[in-house]
This record gives structure tokens, sequence and C-alpha cells, in this order.
């Protein structure tokens, strides 16, 4: 290859490194700021509707009795509150490079399958789709799901995205 070939390459090589590293990295902000405008009856309430559904609850589900359980039957020993093996789909953001402002105990939240909210939640960005989206808004699909109702889960059963979804959305009020 020819030396200006080579620094060419190089060239484009920072150019990449360079344009990957200003990317935004999108940060958690915790159910909390979520809850501050989805929590009226008028527009929906998606906060409370989220709360009635097990993902609110599942940080506190590596607590019980059947918790130990699946942890011995998996051979692992020691606070499945503290594994990463088990955090990882009973919480939010854990363990991924944007885990910044991880709160465990919020279990699987708003922003587990809407994206970490640092960069669209502010109201100007909030209302508008196209904003919202290039700040990190993700509208969830079956794949996004499927990371945690998989069959690395010691507890899988069955997972029919269209039944589930029916149990889980929060359908704003039109
Ligand atoms: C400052 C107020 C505010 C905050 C904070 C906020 N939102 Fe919103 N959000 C809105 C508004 C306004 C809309 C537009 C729809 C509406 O009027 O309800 C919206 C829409 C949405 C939509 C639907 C988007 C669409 O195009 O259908 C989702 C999903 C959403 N927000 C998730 C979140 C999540 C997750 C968080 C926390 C990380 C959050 N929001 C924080 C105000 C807010
Ligand atoms: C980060 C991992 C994760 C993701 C992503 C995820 N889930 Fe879950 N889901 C869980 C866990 C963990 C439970 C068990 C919660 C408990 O009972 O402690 C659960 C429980 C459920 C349940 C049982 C009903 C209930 O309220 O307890 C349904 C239905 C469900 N999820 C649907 C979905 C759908 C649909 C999606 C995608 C839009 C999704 N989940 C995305 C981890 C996840
Ligand atoms: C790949 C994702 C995943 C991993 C890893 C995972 N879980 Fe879960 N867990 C789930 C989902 C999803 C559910 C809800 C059951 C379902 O719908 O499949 C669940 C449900 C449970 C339940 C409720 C029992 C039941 O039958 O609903 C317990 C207890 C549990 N998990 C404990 C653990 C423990 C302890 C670990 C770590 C050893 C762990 N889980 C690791 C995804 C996971
Ligand atoms: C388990 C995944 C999951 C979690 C957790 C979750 N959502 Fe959603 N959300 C969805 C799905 C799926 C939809 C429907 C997507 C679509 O219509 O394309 C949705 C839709 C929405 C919408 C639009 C509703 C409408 O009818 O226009 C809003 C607003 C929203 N979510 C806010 C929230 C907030 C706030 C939280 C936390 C309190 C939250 N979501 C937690 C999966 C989730």
């Amino acid at each position: 290859m020819s030396a200006k070939k080579l620094a060419l390459l190089a060239v484009m090589a920072l150019f990449v490194s360079g344009s990957v590293a200003a990317e935004a990295v999108h940060k958690y902000v915790g159910v909390k700021k979520c809850s501050m405008c989805h929590k009226s009856e008028a527009k929906g309430n998606q906060f409370g509707q989220w709360q009635s559904t097990g993902h609110a609850k599942a940080y506190g589900t590596l607590a019980s009795p059947e918790a130990l359980e699946t942890a011995k039957r998996v051979g692992l020993a020691g606070d499945p509150q503290k594994a990463p093996e088990c955090l990882k789909c009973h919480t939010t953001g854990y363990g991924g490079e944007q885990a910044e402002g991880f709160i465990a105990s919020e279990g699987v939240q708003c922003e587990t399958c809407h994206g970490a909210g640092s960069d669209y939640l502010s109201l100007s960005v909030m209302k508008s789709r196209e904003k919202s989206i290039a700040g990190g808004l993700i509208m969830p699909t079956k794949e996004v799901c499927e990371k945690c109702h998989n069959k690395d889960n010691p507890n899988y059963k069955e997972f029919n995205y269209d039944e589930a979804v029916k149990k889980i959305t929060h359908p704003a009020k039109k």
C-alpha cells in the first residue's frame, strides 16, 4: 500500500473514532422523572399503569423464596438482588455502558423499553416524536421484549408478544 493511501486511511480512522466518541450517550434518569409528566389521569397515567405490572416489582421478586430456589437451581451462591446474572433482566440498564444513574429498586422501568431518557425528557423535545426519537426515545417492538423474555431466563414461559403486550401497555386516553 502506498504511503499516501496509508495516510488517508489513518485520517479516516481518526474521523470514524472521533465521531463515535462525539455521539451522545444517553443517560438513565429514573422513573420519578418520567412520572412527573406521565401520571395525570387525563393523559392516561402511564406511571400508574406501569406500577400495576410485574415489571415494577421485578427487583423485589429477587428477594422472594422463589428467587432463592431459582438461584439454587442454576448454581448461583449469594443474594440474587446483588447478582449480575439476575439483575440484568430484573432491573433497568444494568451493566450497560449507559448504566450511570442506575436505580435497581425501580425494577424494569420505563427506560428499559423506551430508552435512557436524559436527552428526550424535556417538554420541548417530548412534544415532538421526531425530536424524541432523535434524543433516544424508543417505541418498543417485540425485539425489545425478547432481550429478557427468552430462554436465558431460568423461569422462562412461552412468550407470545401479541398477548403479552396487551397486559403491559399503557395507552394514552384519546
Ligand atoms: C416534561 C414532561 C415530560 C417528561 C419529564 C417526560 N415526558 Fe414523555 N411525553 C411528554 C409529552 C408532552 C408527550 C407527548 C404526548 C402527550 O401529550 O402526552 C410525551 C410522550 C411520550 C411518549 C410517547 C411518544 C409518542 O410519540 O407516542 C413516550 C413513550 C414517553 N413520553 C416516554 C417518557 C419516558 C420514558 C420518560 C422518562 C424518561 C418521559 N416520557 C418523560 C412529556 C414528558
Ligand atoms: C429488562 C428485561 C425485560 C424486558 C425488556 C421486558 N420484560 Fe417483561 N418481564 C420481565 C421480568 C423480570 C418479569 C417478571 C416480573 C416479576 O414478576 O418480578 C416480566 C414480566 C412480564 C409479564 C408478566 C405480567 C406481569 O405484569 O407480571 C408480561 C406480560 C411482560 N413481562 C411483557 C413484556 C413485554 C410485552 C415487553 C416488551 C414490550 C417486556 N415484557 C419487556 C423482564 C423484562
Ligand atoms: C434472560 C432474562 C432473565 C434472567 C437472566 C433472570 N430472569 Fe427471572 N424472570 C425473567 C422473566 C421474563 C420473568 C417472568 C416470567 C416469564 O414471563 O417468563 C422472570 C421471573 C422470575 C421469578 C418469578 C417466578 C415465575 O415463575 O414467574 C423469579 C423468582 C425469578 N425470575 C428469579 C430470578 C433469579 C433468582 C435470577 C438469577 C439467577 C433470574 N430470575 C434471572 C427474566 C429473567
Ligand atoms: C415493558 C416495556 C415498557 C415499559 C417498562 C414501559 N413502556 Fe411505555 N410503552 C410500551 C409499549 C410496547 C408501548 C406501545 C408502543 C407503540 O404503540 O408503538 C408503549 C407506549 C407508551 C406511551 C404512548 C402511549 C400512547 O397511547 O400514545 C407512553 C406515553 C409511554 N409508553 C410511557 C411510559 C412510561 C412513562 C413508562 C414508565 C412509567 C413506560 N412507558 C414503561 C412499553 C413499555
